[in-house]
């Protein structure tokens, strides 16, 4: 049964799928509306250190798991010591967690493409969105039509399907982004933008932002969930761990703060709170675009962007369960697809109608959508990039010789591996419980 492992075709694809799978709506509905929230310039400085210094040892591991074992997650750990299977098996329970709040954020994406596209703009964006929201069948189709949409590429294979996607989607996602931020640094408050984005208020900083910047760090880099054991996985023999993981950061941190160049130049140039929190996108923004001389061209334009980026993600996510239910379950590609498929929408029409029907269907106080983002965001990301950290420093022999040969950086390596990066996300942990 055992075919030959797929593999990238060449570096440049790796990385582009790697970039497609971190660059997501974390990018560009996450963290803008995060830095706004968070103090700006100050939080832009504490998130730029703690991916650089932090966040980086987690991806090395991830990707070097995937490179030394070339297996999904499941059979990675088991691989490492058949102990740490259960271990596999949360990363894939994790990650078939993150659709039932970003496939219903692509649902609501579809839906502002076609009101855009088919000129049906409404005058209140705060009043639609939620009358929108809570309806029970538009929403559902449309979350279900971007789980269809997602699945058609994990489904055609690595290479026909996953890695065109992604460099067809990816380049010319880049390019609208660019379009963007050029026409938003023409606005007149460009200038304020820039400066609530790049001037520190040091005054701003606090001890939360910190663990708010990391968890945000992970969420983006999709760490803690095997997606980058399973996109490890396909890459050559010959690629250098160390530059993969700086040139992922580079581009993902690249295109964030550029989201931001292109979001908060708007904000401030039509007197929005830049603090206005996860509506900004759906509400403020497009409330903006309609003030613009051709509103159906902008929100066009942005929806579409946002829909490439959850769309490259959304791949990335179903391909890290898919690739294990092949291995674990003795299954097709084809087969394992339609049933993560189906597992994906089960769980995603109750987080779709919790905003409507389900509205008052609440544990610890929050709504089956809040409920689902919480665990997963704020425990189980950190938990288990936690584990990740402590299996490849303490269990796997001579890891960071996979990562570098250079004796001091190993050392360095190694300390942060097994004990700093531990401790602090225990930290993140402690206080995402609270
Ligand atoms: N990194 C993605 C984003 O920024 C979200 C994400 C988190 C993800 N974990 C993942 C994507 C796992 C793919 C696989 O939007």
């Amino acid at each position: 049964m055992q075919k030959e492992r797929a593999q990238w075709s060449s570096h440049i694809s790796f990385i582009i799928a790697t970039v497609g799978s971190a660059v997501g709506l974390g990018n560009i509905w996450r963290f803008p509306y995060i830095m706004g929230k968070n103090g700006g310039a100050v939080f832009l400085l504490t998130y730029l250190l703690l991916i650089a210094f932090i966040c980086v040892i987690p991806l090395c591991c991830e990707l070097a798991i995937g490179k030394k074992y070339k297996k999904d997650t499941v059979s990675a750990f088991y691989e490492i010591n058949p102990k740490f299977k259960w271990f596999g098996w949360l990363c894939i329970i994790t990650v078939l967690m993150i659709p039932c709040f970003y496939f219903v954020v692509g649902g609501w994406i579809l839906n502002y493409i076609w009101i855009f596209l088919a000129h049906h703009i409404p005058p209140d964006f705060a009043q639609y969105f939620s009358s929108y929201s809570s309806e029970i069948i538009m929403p559902c189709v449309l979350t279900l039509l971007f789980l269809f949409m997602t699945a058609i590429f994990p489904y055609r294979g690595v290479n026909s399907g996953i890695e065109k996607a992604n460099n067809i989607m990816m380049p010319l996602f880049a390019l609208m982004l660019v379009l963007l931020a050029v026409f938003a640094l023409t606005l007149p408050g460009a200038k304020n933008g820039l400066e609530f984005m790049f001037k520190p208020d040091f005054s701003q900083f606090n001890k939360s932002m910190i663990l708010i910047a990391l968890g945000q760090a992970l969420f983006t880099l999709s760490i803690g969930m095997g997606a980058i054991i399973t996109y490890g996985s396909y890459m050559k023999e010959n690629t250098n761990i160390f530059k993969s993981a700086y040139t992922l950061i580079f581009f993902d941190t690249l295109i964030a703060v550029t989201a931001g160049v292109v979001i908060f130049p708007v904000v401030f140039s039509f007197g929005v709170e830049p603090t206005a929190g996860a509506t900004l996108v759906f509400i403020s923004l497009p409330q903006i675009f309609t003030k613009l001389p051709y509103p159906e061209l902008f929100g066009v334009i942005f929806f579409v962007l946002l829909f490439f980026a959850a769309i490259t993600s959304g791949i990335s996510i179903m391909e890290t369960a898919i690739a294990s239910f092949i291995q674990n379950f003795h299954i097709s590609r084809k087969k394992a697809t339609v049933i993560v498929s189906i597992i994906i929408a089960l769980i995603c029409i109750p987080s779709t109608l919790s905003f409507g029907l389900l509205s008052g269907v609440k544990l610890f106080d929050k709504t089956i959508f809040d409920l689902l983002d919480f665990t997963t965001s704020n425990l189980l990301l950190p938990f288990n990039t936690l584990l990740i950290c402590l299996i490849s420093g303490w269990f796997i022999n001579s890891f960071t010789r996979e990562i570098t040969e250079n004796l001091i950086l190993k050392n360095v390596f190694s300390i942060l591996l097994k004990f700093i990066v531990p401790f602090i996300l225990l930290l993140v942990l402690i206080y995402g419980l609270k």
